[in-house]
């Protein structure tokens, strides 16, 4: 068997899981239970497989620049490898092309794809043929377009970025989305401490450091490896927060004693740091509609070994029905919305093209109706934040702007939107701090 077919093999089986709509995330980890590798191996299959998936759109656009057959007429299965081999030849400039071809070609072979191994080799050679004599696909003029193809975006998402941010703008935060993400912890300060914690690592020859800014905040730099089987993991002394989210919830300053109302809370990435900043001492409501993310949130509450929080499936838009003796009763809350992600995205490389816009439409329509619900449950000494992990405006300050004319009584009290740039910000992510008038 070629050295590397089995990587190569796993990356393109995570690429037919995705295509058939499972999470990226979710189908590497399947994939993965059918095979024994290295962490060296993990690492190469989600740079191949995760790269296939964000590029995809370029990649098409090379497949229709060298076959007679148009990427939308190919079969699926093809189609998917072929992204293999061209992901190697374009992206990866260390592995020789002839290594990249002939591994694609064996795939086929030993597949149900037999039949058009040749059509995989002639696809693929004549891709390094044109390179060699600089026959690559004519760049559009037009700059969105150039843009949408370049970083491989839906053009109709490139047009709304340029709206909002302008185009050097754009441009930034399109070569951002296909950046490798950061893996960040937060520290679990009832647990441990930054020392000790990153002692554990050392000992454990695993390169962690701190994150500039943050005070429980560590990244990996390390190659990623299996989250669960890093040290301090089953032991609740840190979590996976990435860093721009880890500032949201001290934006409430929770103190001992707080009653906390966390409204759309699993898996509890923020009920648990909330449970942090009030050392454990107070009452946490965190409540979700999800019963499968509420499962994760408890787990989580399990492994850091927190008690303050109580954790309930309910619908935040109709808990001011359900519970009314819990009008002006908060002296803090979050309402971490469900939203569009479009400041995750290059975390989750499926994710732009699943997004539309219809899809954002909708998202409005939930994350107002959270916002007039939960309100009343706010004491009026209270503070409310409202975050997302997107950019898109209309989710974010135009939303809480357009709040705040209906509700004249509130006043914005801090605002921040983080955009994902080249300089290692982590996620985009937006959060509004919101009060009663004095
Ligand atoms: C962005 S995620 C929350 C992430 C979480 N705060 C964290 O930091 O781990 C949004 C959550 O809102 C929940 N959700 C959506 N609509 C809801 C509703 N009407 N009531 C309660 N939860 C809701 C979803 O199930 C999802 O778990």
């Amino acid at each position: 068997m070629l050295e590397g077919y089995s990587q190569r093999k796993a990356a393109w089986e995570i690429l037919l899981k995705v295509s058939s709509g499972m999470y990226s995330d979710l189908a590497l980890e399947k994939v993965l239970l059918n095979y024994k590798f290295t962490s060296l191996d993990i690492a190469f299959i989600t740079e191949l497989s995760f790269g296939c998936i964000r590029y995809r759109k370029l990649l098409d656009h090379w497949i229709d620049h060298t076959s007679k057959f148009n990427h939308k007429k190919q079969p699926p299965k093809l189609r998917w490898l072929l992204h293999i081999g061209l992901y190697q030849i374009l992206k990866m400039d260390k592995i020789p092309d002839s290594a990249c071809i002939s591994t694609t070609v064996e795939i086929a072979k030993k597949s149900e794809l037999n039949k058009l191994s040749g059509v995989v080799n002639a696809i693929l050679r004549n891709v390094t043929r044109k390179l060699e004599i600089n026959n690559i696909p004519k760049v559009p003029i037009n700059q969105a377009e150039r843009i949408s193809l370049k970083e491989s975006l839906p053009l109709w998402l490139v047009y709304e970025m340029i709206n909002w941010f302008g185009i050097t703008e754009t441009e930034n935060i399109a070569k951002a989305y296909n950046k490798k993400p950061k893996i960040d912890f937060r520290v679990n300060t009832l647990k441990t401490t930054m020392k000790e914690c990153l002692e554990i690592f050392q000992k454990n020859n695993i390169d962690v450091e701190p994150i500039n800014k943050l005070e429980n905040g560590l990244f990996l730099k390390s190659k990623p490896r299996s989250i669960r089987k890093l040290p301090g993991y089953l032991e609740g002394k840190w979590l996976i927060q990435d860093r721009s989210s880890q500032w949201v919830a001290p934006l409430l300053k929770p103190k001992k004693g707080d009653k906390i109302l966390d409204a759309c809370a699993a898996p509890g990435t923020k009920t648990t740091h909330l449970a942090q900043l009030i050392k454990d001492d107070g009452y946490i409501l965190a409540i979700d509609r999800s019963d499968k993310r509420l499962k994760l949130l408890k787990e989580n509450l399990e492994r850091l070994d927190i008690k303050s929080v109580k954790a309930l499936k309910i619908d935040a838009t109709k808990i001011i029905d359900i519970n009314p003796e819990f009008i002006n009763y908060f002296d803090k809350i979050l309402i971490d919305a469900p939203c569009s992600g479009l400041g995750t995205l290059a975390r989750n490389p499926d994710a732009r093209w699943k997004i539309t816009k219809e899809s954002i439409d909708q998202l409005i329509i939930i994350q107002e109706k959270l916002l007039e619900n939960i309100v009343p449950l706010l004491n009026k000494n209270g503070l409310l934040v409202y975050s997302t992990c997107t950019i898109c405006p209309r989710e974010n300050n135009l939303l809480i702007e357009k709040f705040l004319r209906k509700n004249n009584k509130l006043e914005l009290v801090f605002e921040k939107q983080i955009l994902p740039n080249k300089d290692d910000s982590g996620d985009g992510f937006y959060a509004a701090l919101v009060s009663y008038k004095k």
